[in-house]
């Protein structure tokens, strides 16, 4: 059984005073919560207060982005290090949005994997593709090259360390979500590819998340998808209301 996750990812969303209004209202909401597992990712600003004011709940508190290297001279980087020491316990890596507008590849995915899991960190690692490669057929092809260049080089240990985010580029902030149908089908092959990566028993145990446009109204059919192992949502885990609402799919 893969234990559900359902993490908040805030982009570049919330001061700090934002962030402790956040917490005050979300925690009393989701305390007798034992289903899932909680996560939120706020803006590297904000980690020190979200791990303050989540201290003693079961939210873990997840950076969206991490350098490889333990530290130097990269000016704007955080290592995994500085992360722990702030105590994060997961950080998102390789999301499109990095993708697209920063310069990520499944190169730089590889290493931040590896340097997040090998420093203490859990990855949460985000894959998925285009509205040009979906509609050319390409979308199976996409991700799995995606995985074996930006995953498959951890081993078979570092895999428990490791969330996968399937998050279709066409459905982040477009509420255009996929359908369970076509998120299921994805995951079904995102865990295929793992097996033949690693092994059958290493892909049963992985969690892999669906992300892209995920609201109170649609969490609850994407989770009854067998393969579906939890949500990673943007827009909507900007309001503690809606948050709490797909946190309590059930
Ligand atoms: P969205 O974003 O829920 O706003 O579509 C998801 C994500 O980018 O992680």
């Amino acid at each position: 059984m893969r234990r559900p996750v359902i993490a908040g990812n805030w982009k570049m969303f919330k001061t700090r005073p934002e962030t402790g209004a956040f917490f005050d209202a979300l925690i009393p909401e989701i305390l007798d919560v034992e289903h899932c597992d909680i996560v939120v990712a706020p803006p590297f600003i904000s980690l020190a207060a979200a791990v303050e004011e989540t201290d003693g709940t079961r939210v873990a508190i997840s950076a969206q982005d991490v350098y490889w290297e333990p530290e130097g001279a990269f000016t704007g980087e955080i290592s995994v290090r500085m992360l722990v020491d702030v105590g994060c316990t997961y950080s998102i890596i390789g999301h499109s949005e990095r993708r697209q507008y920063f310069g990520e590849t499944d190169e730089s995915v590889a290493r931040k994997a590896n340097a997040a899991v090998k420093g203490g960190l859990n990855a949460i690692v985000c894959i998925g593709e285009t509205l040009t490669e979906r509609d050319g057929g390409q979308a199976f092809e996409v991700v799995r090259r995606q995985i074996r260049n930006g995953l498959g080089q951890l081993t078979g240990s570092d895999l428990s360390h490791i969330i996968v985010a399937y998050e279709p580029i066409w459905a982040i902030g477009t509420g255009r979500t996929a359908t369970p149908e076509i998120a299921a089908a994805m995951h079904a092959e995102i865990r295929k590819t793992f097996a033949e990566i690693y092994n059958a028993s290493a892909a049963d145990a992985l969690r892999i998340l669906y992300g892209g446009s995920v609201k109170p109204d649609n969490i609850s059919a994407l989770m009854k998808k067998e393969d579906i192992d939890g949500a990673l949502v943007g827009g909507a885990s900007l309001d503690p209301a809606s948050f709490a609402a797909i946190i309590k799919y059930l």
